[in-house]
């Protein structure tokens, strides 16, 4: 098996992070994780895990089928954090409904290229530390606001004792309407 871990993510920008980092210290404050927590240039939100080991006509198929995506950029929040068995993490209360397009549409695009893809019931987090020792109750957290304008093909390997990220691609989000004209520009 070659490793290629890959994952669609989106990524915040450098005040995002910040005040997802702000907000995860001051949950951290009140309940101690115990785990190991994810470095800032880490932090991200998976709209879509592809696999461990994907072969390279998937990574190509999976880049086609970002390209076709269509969603106007949008507006959400982080409003709670909570916590797996694996993860403490920032997410919703209820998955905002801009998000869970942005994912369906990504989600038949790739069906429709036969690639493969995790199809865990999606919900929407980013994950702030690790191997918890602690669960976290769902709590509310004060919202931290995420402009999501793009969305990007990253690739996971392991660095050290943590993993790096790297971004293989980055599309931008523009709507049905954007995409097809830009196409007929093409012509
Ligand atoms: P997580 O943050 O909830 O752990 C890279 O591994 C990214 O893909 C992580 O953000 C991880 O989510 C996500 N992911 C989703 N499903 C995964 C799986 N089955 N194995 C590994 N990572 C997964």
């Amino acid at each position: 098996m070659v490793p290629n871990r890959l994952f669609f993510a989106l990524l915040p920008d450098a005040a995002t992070r910040e005040a997802m980092t702000l907000a995860a210290k001051s949950i951290a404050l009140k309940l101690a994780h115990g785990g190991r927590e994810v470095p800032e240039a880490n932090l991200h939100l998976t709209l879509m895990f592809l696999g461990d080991a994907v072969p390279a006509q998937d990574e190509q198929a999976a880049c086609g089928a970002a390209e076709s995506v269509s969603s106007d950029p949008f507006t959400f929040a982080l409003d709670a954090a909570g916590s797996f068995p694996t993860a403490w993490w920032l997410g919703q209360h209820k998955a905002s409904p801009e998000l869970q397009r942005l994912r369906k549409s990504l989600q038949t695009a790739i069906t429709t290229r036969k690639v493969a893809y995790d199809r865990q019931h999606f919900v929407p987090h980013v994950t702030i530390a690790r191997h918890p020792k602690t669960r976290l109750a769902t709590t509310s957290i004060a919202p931290v606001e995420w402009r999501c304008d793009s969305f990007s093909l990253m690739r996971s390997s392991l660095a050290g004792q943590g993993v790096a990220y790297e971004q293989i691609a980055r599309w931008s989000l523009r709507s049905r309407v954007e995409a097809t004209a830009a196409q007929m520009s093409l012509i």
